[in-house]
């Protein structure tokens, strides 16, 4: 293979570290990020239709082929009745449902499970709130690597249905994706297996970038005002950041182009980020007995918890919640009000922004980009 383009830093510490088997910062044990040359504006993009169409900016060696099945490249879908409900200029929703295994996990384990391929690992472990799992199912039976997933047992069905139908090992825990997050360490240590969880290797993050891209190119090179994310684990709001600072930093969008208010949506039943950044903290304790239908944003503890209060404060932006029933109820809206198939999430983030709008902390002539991260038929048992 030829030399690699890209390096990895620590994203707190700037230390560097190697690529051969990279996880977190070996000193201050905060996530590793890729970091490139510079792309200069102009490059051409790949000549293929996935996210992989942004090859430049990625994880890929020269002679590499990616990991494939078709990830990204979603629709951004202006929704005029739902702006005006909500009382914003514009509104689009980014719909990630129609990834592979319908939710926008697919975009990180189609990058990770490329570089750990390239790397010769026996075999990969995630533990995740549901719709990682069944990503890397999928991504791990593309590539021919043998999977082992740890899910809370309360993950919606069809979730779990996945995992399994794409051949993967599914090991049902009683417990919180934090509690997964302790089984696959210890499955990883004895087995050799890789152990892909969120922002503790560094290439699910640079999947994540693409959503980044998409949606600055939809909008004709330009970006949105205010971006809502439904946050977990945090690669995705994470990996759109980095996204557009890239851009930035290699003159695709012009040097004076602000970020995005990033607006972290959180379910009510469990927001350590919300009630960190309301604090002001530079970190999140653990959110005790984490509770939520929105089983995306059941992560009680997660690692990206400095990174995402770090996006917020550089960018003007803040953190919501949303209380079950408005969950349910703004999914509902999302859906009727718009045809996209509303995953959980999606209304968790609607719900949230029209709470941000109304309480004036989003001007009535912003333009909005809203990311539906996953599809209710997952969540239809
Ligand atoms: C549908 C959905 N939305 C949002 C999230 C949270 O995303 P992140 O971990 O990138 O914050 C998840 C995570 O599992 C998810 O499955
Ligand atoms: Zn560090």
């Amino acid at each position: 293979m030829s030399v690699s383009p890209w390096s990895l830093r620590c994203s707190s510490c700037h230390a560097p570290a190697a690529l051969e088997g990279a996880s977190v910062c070996p000193s201050c044990h905060q996530p590793l990020f890729a970091t490139y040359e510079p792309v200069p504006a102009g490059t051409a993009l790949a000549g293929r239709w996935d996210m992989w169409r942004y090859a430049p900016f990625l994880p890929l060696a020269a002679d590499e082929t990616p990991v494939s099945l078709g990830e990204g490249l979603t629709p951004l879908i202006e929704a005029p009745a739902l702006a005006a409900q909500v009382g914003v200029r514009r509104l689009w929703i980014k719909d990630e449902s129609q990834n592979p295994t319908g939710s926008f996990k697919a975009r990180g384990m189609s990058a990770a499970v490329t570089r750990a391929r390239a790397a010769g690992v026996p075999g990969i472990v995630v533990p995740t709130a549901g719709n990682a799992g069944a990503a890397l199912a999928a991504y791990g039976a593309a590539a021919g690597v043998p999977v082992r997933v740890y899910a809370p047992a309360t993950t919606p069905r069809p979730i779990l249905d996945t995992i399994e139908a794409m051949g993967a090992e599914l090991i049902r825990i009683d417990g919180h994706i934090g509690d997964a997050g302790r089984m696959a360490n210890a499955f990883a240590a004895e087995s050799g297996y890789f152990a892909i969880s969120t922002l503790r290797e560094p290439y699910r993050v640079e999947g994540m970038k693409t959503m980044g891209f998409e949606i600055v190119e939809q909008l004709g090179w330009r970006v949105p005002d205010v971006v809502v994310y439904p946050t977990g684990g945090g690669e995705g709001t994470v990996g759109i950041w980095k996204a557009i600072n890239e851009l930035v930093a290699s003159g695709w969008l012009p040097g004076e182009t602000r970020q995005p208010r990033y607006l972290v949506a959180q379910a009510a039943g469990c927001a350590p980020i919300a009630r960190a950044f309301a604090a002001g903290a530079e970190k999140a304790d653990p959110w005790v007995d984490p509770v939520t239908h929105a089983a995306g944003l059941r992560v009680p503890s997660p690692l990206g918890d400095r990174l995402l209060l770090r996006v917020m404060r550089e960018t003007d932006g803040f953190a919501g919640t949303a209380t079950e029933e408005a969950i349910r109820s703004w999914t509902r809206t999302l859906a009727v009000g718009t045809g996209v198939d509303a995953a959980p999430e999606g209304g968790c983030g609607l719900s949230v922004l029209r709470d941000a709008v109304a309480d004036g902390q989003i001007a009535g002539d912003a333009e909005v980009v809203l990311f539906n991260t996953g599809s209710g038929a997952s969540y239809r048992a």
